[in-house]
């Protein structure tokens, strides 16, 4: 007899596929090896002395040392503490400090890594052999066009998958009751393709100066980035990274930069109260996410959003294909967070409690 409980999964989808964010280029210095891990596995980031960023399986072949624990870099290789044996950029061994000969056989999986727009980017794809199907392109705002601020960064831990986070974008009736907006944004067109996605909407904005009429322009590069360009009150972009830590927890950093507003105070005193705009409603989406059910077949209205044009551009970044024995998938039961308030009620406190 068995004792095993069967668990529910989390979701249907597993860890995608694309270019991602694991942080930013001072978060690796030079000659620092860093355990890190994201797209559920361990990881090693190290630069070389030439100042190009490597990301590999940790694991040494010998005998399992973690080379970010410990290990270190020797000009354009690293060397695992435990025996001391070397790997070069591609994870190929080139010494072993005690044998005549090297090991051609066993290397170290190489991740392509990109550093652009200010991050530094992973291609993960659950196939090693799968090259990268798209770049990264730079973008004027965040490569020294001196219209635009310098940076503004934010970042958040999400205990959900990707897709759920990814979804709110096409979301706009739960802005009134998450966000407690006025004024929902106005879906204007919305176009999918590989890798991309291109959302313009508009909303309207009660300001000091009367109603006035904002842009968005969100423009998804993959899973793992959003490029979202808010005009007419501030000019203001953001570049929104979202990676997946395991196929259930993600990590999202925001990076903002506005446009100059005539005086360095002005744009700053604008630019600031905008990324705590941003803030205030990622914070508020995420019990939402972290606590909702993934349905496979959601009770749509007439004028939800584009739902499932949405979800049939995310159904592409799953090599390993979805879970498709369920229709409901619920996350897991945290009882410490039983007794928490709705999203709603902890939004209007943090707003002064009326
Ligand atoms: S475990 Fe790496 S050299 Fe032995
Ligand atoms: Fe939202």
């Amino acid at each position: 007899m068995t004792l095993a409980v069967e668990t529910p999964e989390r979701s249907p989808f597993p860890v995608p596929f694309g270019w991602f964010c694991i942080g930013y280029p001072e978060d690796f210095p030079l000659a620092l090896p860093r355990a890190i891990f994201y797209f559920d596995r361990h990881l090693v980031a190290w630069r070389d002395e030439t100042g190009e960023l490597h990301v590999q399986d940790p694991f040494c072949p010998h005998l399992g040392a973690h080379l970010g624990h410990g290990g270190s870099v020797e000009g354009c290789e690293i060397r695992c503490p435990f025996h001391g044996w070397t790997f070069d950029a591609t994870g190929t061994n080139t010494n072993i400090p005690y044998s005549e000969r090297v090991n051609k056989r066993d290397t170290l999986r190489t991740f392509p890594v990109m550093e652009v727009n200010g991050v530094s980017l992973v291609w993960y794809h659950p196939d090693a052999a799968v090259e990268p199907m798209w770049e990264i392109s730079p973008l004027a705002e965040f490569h020294g066009d001196p219209e635009w601020s310098t940076n503004v960064r934010t970042e958040h831990t999400v205990e959900a998958p990707w897709q759920e986070m990814a979804e709110n974008g096409v979301d706009s009736a739960h802005f009134r009751f998450v966000h407690n907006t006025a004024d929902v944004p106005e879906l204007v067109s919305y176009e999918t393709g590989f890798p991309g996605t291109m959302m313009k909407s508009v909303q309207k904005f009660v300001t000091p100066r009367g109603v006035m009429e904002g842009r968005i322009d969100s423009e998804q590069v993959g899973p793992g980035l959003a490029i979202v360009r808010f005009g007419g009150i501030v000019d203001t972009v953001s570049l929104a990274a979202t990676t997946p830590i395991t196929a259930n927890r993600c990590i999202t950093r925001f990076n903002f930069r506005f446009k100059t507003m005539g005086d360095e105070e002005t744009t700053q005193n604008v630019g600031h109260a905008f990324v705590r705009e941003v803030n205030k409603q990622f914070l508020e989406d995420k019990p939402i996410w972290e606590h909702k059910a993934h349905l496979v077949r959601p009770a749509l209205a007439d004028n939800d959003g584009p739902f499932m044009k949405f979800r049939k551009w995310a159904a592409q970044f799953y090599a390993e294909g979805v879970n498709a024995e369920r229709t409901v998938f619920a996350p897991p039961w945290w009882p410490e967070r039983a007794d928490e308030a709705p999203a709603k009620a902890t939004a209007s406190a943090r707003l002064g409690g009326s």
